[in-house]
Order: structure tokens, then sequence, then C-alpha cells
């Protein structure tokens, strides 16, 4: 019999982000627990796509879900949308706050516009994604709010000031929000995954799979880049019972790759 501390049955969840990569692996996981998930992503036919196959894949798993468009750099989508989402489920228990973007470039090279758009979507994006949901949350006394961070919250890399900038935020944002809403039971925590397989981390990495290979080995004791269901236990213990007194958190699973 499951560990009933890890059960989500009765939990409502919104995921950012979840058309496809982590946030659907993360969405799709929190279902196979237990939880009823709303799916967002972008208003674009393409992200549509994405979070109609998330959505189908927690109906699979015996759960409801819902499907909304939520771009996270619009305060007023992400206000009205999360509003929207809580009324449709009845409350919200859980956010994850996936949504994220990434720009490679030299620090030298870096434009304003590459800054703002990292920083406003990883960052700015999910603090009002996150005020958002605790003001649905509060008057419950119970809210589990769960970003996705980085390793590289920890740990610098080249050629991702911004990203490396808006994850370690993210992490000490994280921190000062779980000191904030304790009192009204909701624990505020992230997670720090390593290089995970997912459709954006392919279209940013262009380098052959030897050069990969040489520098995973180097630097991943793990030896390969992660796949997002080795994320999943993670966000359900982060958003269970069993995580009632963890809170203000960066919960590692990179692989290794800080332990370097
Ligand atoms: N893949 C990795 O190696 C890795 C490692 C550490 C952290 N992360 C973080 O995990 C999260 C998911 O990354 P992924 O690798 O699955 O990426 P991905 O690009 O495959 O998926 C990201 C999703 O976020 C959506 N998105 C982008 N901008 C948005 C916006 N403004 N509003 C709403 N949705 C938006 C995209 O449409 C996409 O569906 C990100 O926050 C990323 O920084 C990824």
């Amino acid at each position: 019999m499951p560990y009933p501390g890890l059960d989500l049955t009765g939990r409502k969840a919104l995921v950012t982000g979840a058309a496809r990569g982590i946030g659907a692996a993360l969405a799709i996981g929190l279902a196979q627990a237990g939880a009823d998930v709303a799916v967002s992503d972008l208003p674009t036919p393409e992200a549509r796509a994405g979070v109609a196959a998330t959505a189908a894949a927690i109906r699979q798993a015996g759960q409801s879900s819902w499907q909304y468009d939520m771009d996270v750099q619009s305060i007023s989508a992400i206000n009205t949308t999360t509003e929207q989402a809580a009324h449709d489920m009845g409350r919200l228990d859980i956010l994850v706050n996936n949504a994220g973007i990434r720009r490679r470039a030299a620090a030298l090279d870096v434009t304003e516009a590459d800054w703002d758009a990292v920083l406003d979507t990883n960052l700015k994006g999910a603090f009002f994604c996150a005020q958002a949901a605790a003001r649905q949350m509060i008057p419950n006394g119970f809210g589990r709010i769960i970003s996705v961070s980085s390793q590289l919250a920890l740990v610098g890399a080249p050629h991702r000031a911004a990203y490396c900038a808006s994850k370690g935020g993210l992490a000490n944002l994280t921190r000062v929000l779980a000191l904030e809403w304790a009192e009204h039971g909701i624990t505020v925590n992230a997670i720090g995954p390593g290089p995970t397989t997912t459709p954006g981390l392919l279209e940013a990495d262009t380098r052959d799979a030897d050069s990969v290979q040489t520098d995973l080995a180097l630097r991943m004791p793990l030896g390969r880049r992660m796949d997002a269901n080795e994320l999943a236990g993670a966000a359900i213990y982060l958003a269970s019972d069993s995580a009632s007194a963890t809170t203000g958190h960066l919960l590692v699973v990179d692989g290794g790759w800080t332990a370097n």
C-alpha cells in the first residue's frame, strides 16, 4: 500500500508552463499521486496543443484537469487565470511555478531585451503567480507553492548570466515567501533540477552529442542528463502532507552536479 503521507487525493493544483518538458511531467506526476490538476501555458496554438496533451494524460491517470492560457509575463493574465482556476476547481491547494525560459549569451553580449525576457518570466512571473495563488490559499489556511528553480541557483555557468540571476533570485524569493506565509499554513519551496532532457533544453543546446557527453562526464556524477519524470517525486513530496514542516527549502535534484 502506498505511503498515505504522499497521497494527494482531493488536492487541487495549478501548473504553469505545463505544455511540455518538466511542467508536463510534474503536472502528470501530481495527478498520478491523486491531485486534480489545472494546466496552463502561453496563448499559442503550439502551447495549447501541448496543454491539451498534458490534460489528456491527467485524465488518463483518473484525475480531473482544466486548461488555461496564462502568459506569466502578464500580471493581469496571472491574476485572472489563477482566480478562474480556483473557482473552477473549488479551491487552490498547490501551485507549481514552472514556466521558464533560457537565453544563452556571453555576459558582454547580453541585451536588455534578453535580460528582461528571462527575468520577467523566471523571476517576476513566478513571484506574481505565487502572490495570486497565496491570495486564494490564505482563506483556506493551507497551501503548497513549489517553484522550479535550478541547480544554477547555487553555482554559476558561463553564458547564463540572466538565467543564473533569475534562478538564484527565485531560490531566495522562496525563503522570503516561506517566512511571510508560514502563519497561513502555506509552505513555499523550490526544486533545483540539473540538466534534464526537455524540448526547451534541446532547442537551446546545439552542441553535438560528443561534446555534451564530455561535459556531462566532467560535471555530472550521474553521467547523463536526467529525465523530467525523475523530478516528479520531489514535487509530490513538497505538495504532500509529509512536507508540512518543509518550507523555504531548495530541494536540489541534479544528478550530483553541485556535489562536484
Ligand atoms: N531542462 C533543464 O535542464 C532544466 C534545469 C533546471 C531548471 N529548469 C527549469 O525548468 C522549467 C521548465 O523547463 P523545461 O526544460 O521543461 O523547458 P521547456 O522550454 O521544454 O518548457 C517550458 C514551458 O514553459 C512555457 N513558457 C515559456 N514562457 C512562458 C510564459 N511567459 N508563460 C507561460 N508559459 C511559458 C513554454 O511554452 C513551455 O511549454 C524552467 O523554469 C527551467 O528554467 C530546467
